[in-house]
Parts: structure tokens; C-alpha cells; sequence
């Protein structure tokens, strides 16, 4: 049977008496309206760990005044069952008011790699996942925490983080979870009218047409930019926000391809922000 904590006293104890006991903590944070791409984490996290933990907390700190924190889908009793027939263990369900208590000071903020990319469009961001991501671990103590590369920003900052600041948990990425048209997996997709829901599609067709030119050879970022911007540009539904070509670390734009590269980028359709990536190699 999953159990289901919503106190975070009672989350630290229980992880604590798990790791007395030697458990292996697989831990997979998320905002629910879980989808096969949290699910896939979820099955990574069962093959090598003793007991699975997913976190499910809309993060108030990680969304801008503007942005949709009010409208973010949510359907608890759904994702509870889908986290127990992926396997998981436990479902952590925390209150907004016991993470963040009136008068809260505390913010972890990682330089630098969160000014690029969704940091430029979306300022204070990734303080907020920061800050959610160690609070979390530390209340459920976690041996390992699993992250999408979907979100692969958000993977290199936490990694930094971990790293920065000796948290000791081991950090998993797992591949991007698509749909059969290659549209990443998304709780906000649930936004998109059927129009739009077509036209997004454009995300990954660029990407994989600039992955194609760089299999055929092309090497110079700006030829490799031009031919992403057309291919949106292209659909009338859609906007760009960013398109980057940057190094997997430093996330610093790079103007000709030797090594690894990331090809990231966000696109609006209507009022909907839809972000992918990938990488590739020469
Ligand atoms: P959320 O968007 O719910 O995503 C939770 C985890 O699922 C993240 O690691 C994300 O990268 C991963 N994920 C989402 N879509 C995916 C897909 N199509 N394929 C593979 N993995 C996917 O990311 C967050 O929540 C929050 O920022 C969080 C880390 C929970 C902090 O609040």
C-alpha cells in the first residue's frame, strides 16, 4: 500500500528511521499532474533504490508574479494512483504554509549558469527551485534524486548546487519522455487548445532538423540558429522566447560545434510557455 505524508516532521522521521535501517532512498521531486515523463523517473528510481519518495508541491517560489501558479493543473487523487501502479512508495504532500511559514527568509541562489536561457526569461526562477529542491532533500533525506533532461537547465543548476554546497545526494538525469509526435511531455501541454497543441510540435521538428544538419556537417551556430528561427517563425501560432546553442556545463553560447552541445529553447503558443532540448555532438 503507498502511504501518503503530508507533514514534514513525520517525512524527516520516517526517511531518517529508513536510512537507520540501511535503505537505499530513491527520491523524485515534482509539481504533479504526473505524466510518462515523471513516471519514467519513477521507474529509474525503483531499479536502485529500496523505497521510492515523490514529492508532489506546486513551488509558489518558483513562479513569477505573472506567471500561472494559480492556474498550474493539479489533480492529487490522479497522481497518487499513478505514482502506485508505477511502484512508488510514498507520495510527500506538503502544505504551502508548512514549507514556506509567514515571515520565511531562507533562499539558495546559484549564480551565474540561472541568468542564460529560462533565468533570462523568467527571473528568480531557478532561486526558487534552489530553494524548494534543498529544502526537500533535506526533509526526505535522500540517497539519490532523479531529474528530467527536459528541464536541462534545471538539471545543471542542481547539479552545481549538490556540488557547491556538499549536499551528498546523488543527482540521475533521465532522457525526455515524448509524445508519439515528438512533443516533450508536459503538465502545462494540458494548456494547449487542439490548434495550438499541433503547432507545438515545431519545438522538437526544429531541433531534429538542426540535429540533421549537424550530422550532415554544419558546424557554424549562427547557420544552425537561423535554420531553428525559420522553422518557428514559420508557424503563425507560435513565438520565440530564446534559442540558445550553448556548452552541456557552463551553459555559455558556443559559435562552432567540437564538443557536446546543447540545442535549447522556449517557445510561446498564445499564452502557453513550452520549453526543449537537445544534444548533440559533432
Ligand atoms: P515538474 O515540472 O513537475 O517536473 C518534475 C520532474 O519531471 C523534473 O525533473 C522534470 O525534468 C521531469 N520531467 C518533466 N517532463 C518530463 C519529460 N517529458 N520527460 C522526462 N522528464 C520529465 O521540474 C519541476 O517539476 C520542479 O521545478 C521541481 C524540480 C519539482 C521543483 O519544484
Amino acid at each position: 500500500m503507498i502511504k501518503l505524508i503530508d507533514k514534514i516532521s513525520d517525512m524527516q522521521h520516517h526517511s531518517e528511521s529508513l536510512r537507520k535501517k540501511g535503505r537505499i532512498i530513491g527520491f523524485v521531486p515534482t509539481m504533479g499532474f504526473l505524466h510518462e515523463g515523471h513516471l519514467s523517473l519513477i521507474r529509474e528510481a525503483k531499479k536502485v533504490s529500496d523505497v521510492v519518495i515523490v514529492s508532489i508541491f506546486v513551488n509558489p517560489t518558483q513562479f513569477g508574479p505573472a506567471e500561472d501558479y494559480e492556474q498550474y493543473p493539479r489533480d492529487l487523487t490522479g497522481d497518487i494512483e499513478k505514482v502506485e501502479s508505477t511502484g512508488g512508495d510514498i507520495v510527500f504532500v506538503p502544505p504551502v504554509s508548512e514549507m514556506y511559514p509567514t515571515g520565511y527568509l531562507t533562499y539558495v541562489d546559484v549564480e551565474r549558469i540561472t541568468d542564460t536561457l529560462c533565468g533570462s526569461s523568467r527571473p528568480g526562477h531557478f532561486k526558487g527551485v534552489a530553494t524548494v529542491v534543498t529544502k526537500l532533500f533535506n526533509i526526505v533525506k535522500p540517497h539519490r534524486a532523479f531529474f528530467g533532461q527536459k528541464d536541462y537547465q534545471q538539471t545543471v543548476v542542481i547539479r552545481r548546487m549538490v556540488r557547491d554546497l556538499n549536499m551528498g545526494v546523488e543527482i540521475i538525469v533521465c532522457p525526455t519522455v515524448r509524445e508519439l509526435d515528438g512533443l516533450a511531455m508536459s503538465s502545462r501541454n494540458s494548456y494547449l487548445n487542439p490548434q495550438e497543441r499541433k503547432a507545438a510540435t515545431v519545438l522538437y521538428r526544429s531541433l531534429k532538423t538542426a540535429e540533421e544538419i549537424i550530422k550532415a556537417g554544419e558546424r557554424d551556430t549562427s547557420v544552425i540558429y537561423d535554420k531553428i528561427q525559420q522553422i518557428i517563425i514559420a508557424e503563425p501560432l507560435c513565438s520565440i522566447d530564446y534559442i540558445n546553442i550553448v556548452h552541456p556545463e557552463t551553459l555559455e553560447d558556443i559559435k562552432s560545434i567540437t564538443e557536446k552541445t546543447v540545442l535549447a529553447l522556449a517557445v510561446r503558443i498564445g499564452s502557453t510557455r513550452l520549453i526543449d532540448n537537445i544534444l548533440v555532438e559533432p
